[in-house]
């Protein structure tokens, strides 16, 4: 197979592009796009995210300790990338796109109300790495949108329509190929070992009860501008996998699209 070595660099995708939000006591909220963000510890729960100085949330966050991780969702994609591409310096991003503060256990600053998941976090340590420095934290508290739990209680986190960050776009999820540990599950269909990639996409069992989970009752609408909107999730009785993998926009800035910006 042909191949093409690229110089070095950040190619680890797809990525959960997360609204990192943060406050001094006193002042206003603060949220910037993180793409660089991860898991790195179970027991204690613990991340990362990696923040260039030069940001405004930077100092906010070095001082304080503290900040929370709001998951992305379509609902809030446009939210994302104007936080990723905006200053804190020159604007109130709360404000501007309408985001709601809210109250997380185990830290002082406040969560974005319309998250699937606000995830409050004390930082332990701080890395300097190049251009980046890496906050390590533990996650101290788990706040899980009402929004997405079903009748009986159960969250639905996979049909909250989550957005991932991909080369430069921003995508939802693709349709479910399998769930955790399927490969060598009795029922799976195939002896152990003997899976293939058709034999992942032919699961049908497995996805079949996994895309049965995933029939929506919501309807929304990304405003992109005064004047035009992206409507996602519209349809509520199609199966949510016949809208999976949709692309919100070419490449990131599209929410203010004037000048380009270097993560
Ligand atoms: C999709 C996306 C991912 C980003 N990831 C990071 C990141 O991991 N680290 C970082 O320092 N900046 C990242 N940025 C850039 C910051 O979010 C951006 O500079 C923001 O305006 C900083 O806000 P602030 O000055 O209010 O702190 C990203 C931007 C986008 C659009």
């Amino acid at each position: 197979m042909a191949r093409e070595d690229f110089k070095p660099g950040n190619m680890l995708y797809p990525l959960p592009a997360v609204l990192v939000s943060c406050q001094r006591p006193g002042e206003k909220p603060n949220a910037l796009t993180i793409a660089w963000a991860g898991t790195i510890c179970s027991d204690p729960a613990m991340v990362s995210i990696s923040i260039r100085p030069s940001r405004y949330s930077y100092d906010i966050i070095n001082e304080t300790k503290e900040f929370v991780i709001n998951l992305v969702n379509d609902d809030l994609v446009f939210a994302a990338d104007y936080c990723g591409v905006k200053s804190g310096k020159d604007v109130d991003k709360f404000k501007e796109m309408k985001l709601t503060p809210v109250e997380i256990n185990g830290v002082s600053c406040p969560g974005i109300d319309e998250s699937p998941v606000c995830i409050g976090c004390k930082v332990v340590e701080v890395k300097k790495l190049g251009t980046h420095d890496m906050f390590i934290a533990n996650v101290v508290s788990v706040s899980a949108n009402k929004k997405y739990m079903d009748e009986k209680g159960k969250f639905e986190l996979n049909s909250s329509g989550l957005m991932v960050y991909s080369h430069g776009d921003y995508f939802t999820l693709g349709e479910s190929l399998g769930s955790f540990g399927y490969s060598v599950r009795k029922n799976s269909g195939k002896k152990s070992g003997e899976s293939t990639n058709k034999s992942a996409n032919n699961n049908a069992s497995d996805k079949a009860s996994r895309n049965a989970n995933k029939n929506t009752s919501k309807s929304a609408s990304i405003s992109v501008s005064k004047s035009t909107s992206i409507n996602v999730r519209k349809n509520t009785s199609k199966n949510v996998s016949d809208k999976s993998g949709k692309n919100f926009g070419k490449n990131f800035g599209k929410s203010i699209r004037k000048n380009k910006y270097n993560k």
